[in-house]
């Protein structure tokens, strides 16, 4: 299928990713359908797209688009907690529900069942094999990763990645479709654990708490470090209290699960300050408090 083909996407997970997703499309003039498991989640879901920090009253007071805009884009979005429904006109469909590999793999197999036969399926994970997820479906040709990053709406890189059966024409029908959302692709040819910018930031972030930990430096002083250094916007503390140390110590682990390389073993202070409930930005104390 070539990506001027895409007319309906369907988006499974309505949480701080399928939210993020679901507008960033319906933003670029598609049809979406979400589908979480309780008209709770979804009721949430669609709350976080009008009035969240990212969604579409900020646009409008921001003046990035019209109130008439954001009516339209609101227009396009339907949800349902109904897999099957969802999924049954769809030309492409997005998995983002929590990362965990046998969890993902059930809902590839229920999508497979109900989605055309020309739809690609495409999985948001961060670190997890796109190959595995593809074995559960009886399309793996047409199964990719397409990885966004938080916030959706506002980050602009998609990495598309390519498993070990994903078809060249798949590949590049979501390199497409990335583009058309204004965003800019970069194409991962091998399904390895973290891709391409987790397997690169996640150790810098590691390697930072590890000198922290080591009390080689303070944490203002570490940050100062890569950004006068090294021209980084943000130091890797601040960037770990953003993405929230719950998630990255998640991120570490899953990769380091996968490779055994020492370089993504994260540090104890990390999962003591995860225990501890220190989870950065989102409850305003991690390596700062805020
Ligand atoms: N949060 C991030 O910074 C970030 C960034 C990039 C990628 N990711 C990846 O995106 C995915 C989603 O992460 P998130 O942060 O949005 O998680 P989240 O917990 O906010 O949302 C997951 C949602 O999936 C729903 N869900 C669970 N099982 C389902 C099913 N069978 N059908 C439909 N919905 C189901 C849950 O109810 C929940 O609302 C993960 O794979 C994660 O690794 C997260």
């Amino acid at each position: 299928m070539k990506v001027e083909d895409i007319k309906k996407v369907s988006v499974i997970g309505f949480g701080t990713m399928g939210t993020g997703i679901t507008q960033t499309i319906a933003q670029a003039a598609y049809e979406v359908i979400a589908r979480d498991i309780t008209d709770d989640l979804l009721k949430r879901g669609l709350e976080m797209i009008k009035t969240g920090p990212f969604g579409l009253e900020k646009a409008v007071q921001k003046g990035k688009i019209t109130k008439e805009q954001a009516d339209a884009v609101l227009s396009r979005i339907r949800v349902t907690t109904d897999l099957a429904e969802a999924v049954k006109d769809a030309d492409l469909v997005i998995e983002a529900v929590f990362e965990n590999l046998d969890a993902k793999k059930k809902v590839f197999l229920e999508i497979d069942k109900s989605a055309p036969r020309h739809a690609i399926i495409v999985s948001n994970t961060s670190t997890l094999s796109i190959t595995a997820m593809a074995s559960a479906t009886s399309r793996p040709e047409k199964v990719a990763g397409m990885h966004f990053f938080n916030p959706a709406q506002v980050m602009k890189l998609v990495e598309v990645i390519r498993g070990v059966l994903t078809s060249d024409e798949t590949v590049e029908t979501v390199r497409g479709l990335a583009e058309r959302l204004g965003k800019t692709p970069i194409v991962v040819n091998r399904d390895i654990p973290g891709f391409v910018a987790n397997r690169i930031g996640v150790p810098g972030m590691l390697e930072a708490i590890r000198l922290y930990e080591e009390n080689v430096a303070s944490a203002r002083d570490i940050d100062n470090a890569m950004k006068l250094g090294y021209n980084w916007p943000m130091g890797p503390l601040e960037l770990a209290d953003l993405v929230g140390l719950d998630v990255l110590l998640d991120t570490a682990e899953s990769i380091y699960m996968e490779t055994r390389e020492p370089k993504y073993n994260p540090p104890v202070i990390l999962k003591q300050m995860v225990r501890a409930g220190l989870f950065g930005r989102k409850v305003k104390k991690g390596f700062y408090t805020y």
